[in-house]
């Protein structure tokens, strides 16, 4: 079972949830873009400043600062023997960059979280309430809704032979029961 694993789906799908449990269960690191910018905004640095327009605003970050900082991260030695991507790649362009880098064998398993947009927009207006990320007000996660349609969704083409789909809704607990058994497939 290979252990380089990359999950899709749209805002709000669970995706950090279960790629958190998952790199317990394989020990090898979570690497999820938009946990990164977000800390770089928190910290103020120069990719921050720059990246945090386009967050706030539900649009993506330039290709060409997501993939310098992920390719930097991928290049630390804890990720030689595998990582949970969360978030990267987000579109063909970040795919093929991805491609470039580290060949086909970049990606082993693509799981695609599948939830309706309805309990999407309810898990993420609860979310907003706990932990006040700013791009979880309606209007902003419907533009990222959308954003995912156009720009994400083709990936699942992009990848198709290593596609498997997961069913996101259910407990957390049921899903990576799931997640779990789509990746033995
Ligand atoms: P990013 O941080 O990747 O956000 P996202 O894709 O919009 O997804 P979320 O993190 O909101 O949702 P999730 O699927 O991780 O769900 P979660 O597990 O949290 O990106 C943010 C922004 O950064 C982008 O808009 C863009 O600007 C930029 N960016 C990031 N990557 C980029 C890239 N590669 N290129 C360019 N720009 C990039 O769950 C959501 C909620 O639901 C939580 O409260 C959770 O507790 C709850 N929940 C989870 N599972 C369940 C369940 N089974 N039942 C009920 N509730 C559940
Ligand atoms: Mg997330």
């Amino acid at each position: 079972m290979g252990r380089r694993i990359l999950f899709i789906g749209p805002p709000g799908v669970g995706k950090g949830t279960q790629a958190k449990r998952l790199v317990d269960a394989l020990g090898v690191p979570h690497v999820a873009s938009g946990d990164m910018l977000r800390e770089a905004v928190a910290n103020d640095t120069e990719l921050g400043r720059e990246a945090v327009r386009y967050m706030e605003a539900g649009e993506l970050v330039p290709d060409k600062l997501v993939i310098a900082m992920i390719e930097r991260r991928l290049r630390k030695q804890d990720a030689y023997c595998g990582y949970v991507l969360d978030g990267f790649p987000r579109n063909v362009r970040q795919a093929e960059a991805l491609t470039e880098t580290l060949g086909d064998d970049a990606i082993d398993t693509v799981l695609v979280l599948e939830v309706t947009e309805e309990e999407i927009v309810e898990r993420l207006l609860k979310r907003a309430a706990i932990e006040g990320r700013s791009d979880d007000d309606e209007p902003t996660i419907r533009h990222r809704l959308e954003i995912f349609r156009t720009e994400t969704e083709p990936l699942i083409d992009y990848y198709t032979d290593k596609v498997q789909r997961v069913d996101g809704v259910g407990t957390i607990d049921q899903v990576f029961c799931r997640v779990v058994s789509g990746m033995i497939c």
